[in-house]
């Protein structure tokens, strides 16, 4: 998978590592931006031996928001004629596991984009922030939604209504971040999560994983449902039986990831 100009693309092993690389705009997310990142996923979710996908912004920010720049003029008929919009479908569509690795600023599309994630790993530096308000619009890639889910319906309003920052230490404490580590650490501290979850059997990270997401997205009963299915289909699974006998053999499992 090529490096583009706006998503570098690492490997470690079982592990992708997608890096935002418009450090001059603190990775604001343009049309273009969005498309590389969309491509990049697509394409490693594509690749069986990738198990887990980080995305990473740099130190400074994960990224500031949409493009002001490029949606300034924009007209309604624009946002519709071009897209923009889908490519967070897109995101919201890939299967394997998603981990942000946050430092610096996740505002407005950056939020939302992290939150998009199913882990969220922040340095002591990170600020999220929904600043749409600021701007005459709203959050319009999730963020109404997923953040009043994640942090509850007060504290999102707060935040949305206002458009203020909180820091990764109260993100941690509002439940929007998985772990708060020191600057240095956060990306080897996103890789770690990352390299742990690739270790597990892939089918079973999935359903798990869309059980997860789909209840999270719909009721209670239907997400219930999905467990029940899921928790059923993985009896038909190779791994299923290594992992039961190898635990009744009192030794490693081997998985396949069949
Ligand atoms: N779009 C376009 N350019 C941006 C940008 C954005 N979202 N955020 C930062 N930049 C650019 C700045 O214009 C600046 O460019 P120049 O050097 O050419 O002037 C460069 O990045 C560095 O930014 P600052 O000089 O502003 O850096 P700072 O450290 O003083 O401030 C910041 C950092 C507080 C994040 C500030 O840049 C900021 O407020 N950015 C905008 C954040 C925002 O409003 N995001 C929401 C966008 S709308 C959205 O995301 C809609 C949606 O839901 C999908």
């Amino acid at each position: 998978m090529p490096d583009t100009e706006y998503v570098i693309v690492g490997r470690e092993d079982t592990v992708a590592v997608l890096t935002l690389n418009r450090p001059e705009a603190l990775n604001a997310l343009s049309p273009a931006m969005l498309a590389a990142l969309c491509d990049a996923l697509e394409s490693l979710d594509a690749d069986e031996a990738v198990r887990a996908i980080i995305i990473d912004g740099g130190q400074r920010a994960f990224a500031a928001g949409a493009d002001i720049q490029a949606m300034a003029q924009s007209t309604p008929m624009d946002i519709v004629r071009t897209g923009t919009l889908s490519y967070w479908q897109r995101i919201r569509r890939v299967n394997k596991p998603l981990i942000a690795a946050v430092s610096g600023y996740a505002y407005g599309g950056g939020c939302e984009l992290a939150m998009l994630c199913d882990l969220i790993v922040a340095s002591e530096t990170a600020r999220f922030a929904q600043p749409e308000i600021k701007l005459g619009i709203m959050p319009g890639a999730g963020g109404t939604q997923r953040l009043a889910r994640a942090i509850g319906f007060y504290r999102a309003m707060e935040m949305i209504l206002t458009g203020e920052p909180i820091s990764a230490r109260q993100a941690y404490e509002a439940g929007l971040v998985n772990r708060v580590v020191p600057p240095e650490r956060y990306l080897d501290e996103a890789l770690e999560l990352a390299r742990l979850i690739a270790s597990r059997p892939p089918v079973a990270v999935r359903l798990a994983r869309e059980a997860l997401r789909y209840g999270y997205e719909s009721t209670l009963r239907d997400g219930l449902e999905i467990e029940r299915r899921n928790f059923t289909l993985l009896f038909d699974t190779q791994d299923q039986k290594e992992g039961m006998r190898a635990f009744l053999e009192k030794r490693s499992p081997d998985f396949s990831g069949r």
